[in-house]
C-alpha cells in the first residue's frame, strides 16, 4: 500500500537514479567509523527498493561504488567489496520474492573476483523477473562509460560495421553499458552534496535533479516517496514553452 497519497500513480518516473552519498558522515556523527555508515545504508537500499517496486517504477539505479572511490583508504575499499559480497548473499531471495531483476553497470571485472562471483550469480538468479530492475553502479563512472563507447565506435567502424554519417544519439546510447535501460526521468542525490560525480552525464541530459540533505542512512521509504512528490511538480518542457505543452 502507498500510503503517500499525495502521489500521482499516473505520473511515475519510469527510472529513478540515486547518488546515495553521506554514509561517512552519518557515522562520524555517531563517533563510529565510515563503515558503519556504509552499513546502515543498506537499509536504505532496501527501503527504496521496495518502495519503488511497489510503486511500479521500472527501473531503479544505485551508484553503489565509483570509479574514483577506488582511491579511499585500502580497509573501507574492502569493507565496502565485503558488504557488497554479504548484502547480495542476504538479498537475493527478497528479491526474487519482490519480482526484482538485479543488474549491474560499470567496470564489474576490475571487482575482487568473490564480489563478480557474486554478482554475476544474483543477476542470474534473477534474471527471469519481471518488476523492477535493480541496477547497482559499481566500480562505474560515466567518463569511463563513454571512452569505452568511443573505442568500441571507433574499432566497428574501422572494421567497416558502423557508417561514421549513421552516427547519431541512438548510436552513442547502443554502445553505453546502460544501452538497455531507459534514461532516468529523476536524479536523487543524497548528503547535501550539490554535484553528479561522474554519474551517468549523457543519461542525465533531462533528468530532473532532486537534492536532500539527509545523509543516505536516513533516506527512507518516506523520503523517496517525499522525492516522488517533489517531481511531480515539476514542468517538464524538453525545450519548448509551458504553453506548446498544454495546447
Ligand atoms: C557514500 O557515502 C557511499 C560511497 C561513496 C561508497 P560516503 O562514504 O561518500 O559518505 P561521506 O560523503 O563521506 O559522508
Ligand atoms: C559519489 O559519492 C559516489 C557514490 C555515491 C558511489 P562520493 O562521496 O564518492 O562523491 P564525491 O567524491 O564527494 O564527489
Ligand atoms: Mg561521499
Amino acid at each position: 500500500m502507498i500510503e503517500d497519497k499525495r502521489i500521482d500513480l499516473n505520473n511515475l518516473p519510469n527510472h529513478v537514479a540515486i547518488i546515495m552519498d553521506g554514509n561517512g558522515r552519518w557515522a562520524k556523527n555517531r563517533g563510529e567509523h565510515r563503515i558503519y555508515g556504509h552499513q546502515h545504508g543498506v537499509k536504505s537500499v532496501r527501503d527504496c527498493t521496495e518502495a519503488a517496486a511497489e510503486l511500479g517504477i521500472r527501473y531503479l539505479t544505485l551508484y553503489a561504488f565509483s570509479t574514483e572511490n577506488w582511491s579511499r583508504p585500502k580497509e573501507e575499499v574492502d569493507a565496502l567489496m565485503e558488504l557488497l559480497v554479504q548484502t547480495i548473499l542476504a538479498e537475493t531471495p527478497t528479491l526474487n520474492k519482490n519480482n526484482v531483476r538485479l543488474l549491474a553497470i560499470g567496470n564489474l571485472r576490475s571487482l575482487p573476483g568473490k564480489c563478480f562471483e557474486q554478482l554475476t550469480e544474483a543477476m542470474a538468479d534473477t534474471a527471469k523477473n519481471t518488476g523492477l530492475t535493480l541496477v547497482l553502479a559499481l566500480s562505474y563512472s560515466s567518463k569511463w562509460e563513454i571512452v569505452e563507447a568511443a573505442k568500441n565506435i571507433a574499432k566497428d567502424a574501422m572494421a567497416g560495421q558502423l557508417d561514421i554519417e549513421t552516427i547519431n544519439d541512438n548510436t552513442i546510447d547502443a554502445y553505453l553499458t546502460t544501452k538497455d535501460i531507459p534514461h532516468p526521468e529523476l536524479l536523487i542525490r543524497t548528503s547535501g552534496e550539490h554535484r553528479i560525480s561522474n554519474f551517468l552525464l549523457w543519461q542525465i541530459a533531462y533528468a530532473e535533479l532532486y537534492f536532500t540533505d539527509m545523509l543516505w542512512p536516513d533516506f527512507n521509504r518516506a523520503a523517496f516517496f517525499e522525492a516522488i512528490v517533489d517531481y511531480q511538480t515539476r514542468e517538464r518542457r524538453f525545450g519548448k514553452t509551458s504553453e506548446q505543452l498544454t495546447s
